[in-house]
């Protein structure tokens, strides 16, 4: 079956970015994938180190994006760019994680301007020589645009965020072949 991570690149407890990934992985799932979240809030990863092979839950997590198909990558808008704590979990994996594995990609901003954080995103899984698919969901505002329960208030935003799910699959699923 074809395995989906969605990886959330914020700590805050409340984080839309992980209730937008959510949607994204129900999409993933209803369209016949495996899913698992990666909270990177709620994980026990150290400040990357070059000396260290593996820091704390570091193995584990490097091993589920390797055998996933298809990873949904979801940022905050930090800066401009995307949050450190996605950059550190970036700097973890390299192409033996990302290699012939679809990415889709999302970033929520507390403002209007998320563009940023997309294209770095993009081109860092570039890098690792991921599939990035064309498609991707920039969500301005989020903490308007999401309610406290994780829910969309606006249709047309939903529908891009299962769109990206769906995508994902089938890029996952061709890269198979
Ligand atoms: C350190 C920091 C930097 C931020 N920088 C920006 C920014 O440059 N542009 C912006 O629109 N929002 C910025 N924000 C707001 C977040 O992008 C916004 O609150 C986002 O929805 C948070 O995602 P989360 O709910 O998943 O934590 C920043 C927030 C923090 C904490």
């Amino acid at each position: 079956m074809t395995r989906i991570v969605a990886i959330s690149g914020s700590r805050r407890a409340g984080s839309t970015t992980r209730s937008a990934l959510r949607v994204a992985l129900t999409a993933a799932e209803e369209a016949g994938a495996d899913t698992e979240l990666i909270d990177l809030g709620a994980v026990d990863l150290p400040l990357y180190h070059p000396d260290e092979d593996v820091q704390g839950d570091s193995e584990e997590l490097t091993r589920t994006v390797r055998e996933a198909d298809g990873v949904i990558a979801g940022s905050p808008v930090y800066r401009g760019s995307y949050s450190s704590t996605f950059k550190n979990f970036h700097d973890f994996c390299g192409s033996e994680e990302y290699d012939y594995t679809a990415v889709g990609l999302l970033a929520t901003a507390g403002g209007g301007s998320y563009g940023g954080t997309l294209e770095h995103l993009r081109s860092t899984f570039r890098n690792v020589h991921a599939w990035v698919v064309p498609h991707e969901v920039g969500i301005s505002g989020a903490s308007r645009a999401i309610d406290e329960d994780g829910r969309f208030r606006d249709d047309d935003l939903r529908d891009r965020t299962e769109k990206l799910g769906r995508i994902v699959v089938e890029h996952a699923e061709r890269l198979q072949e």
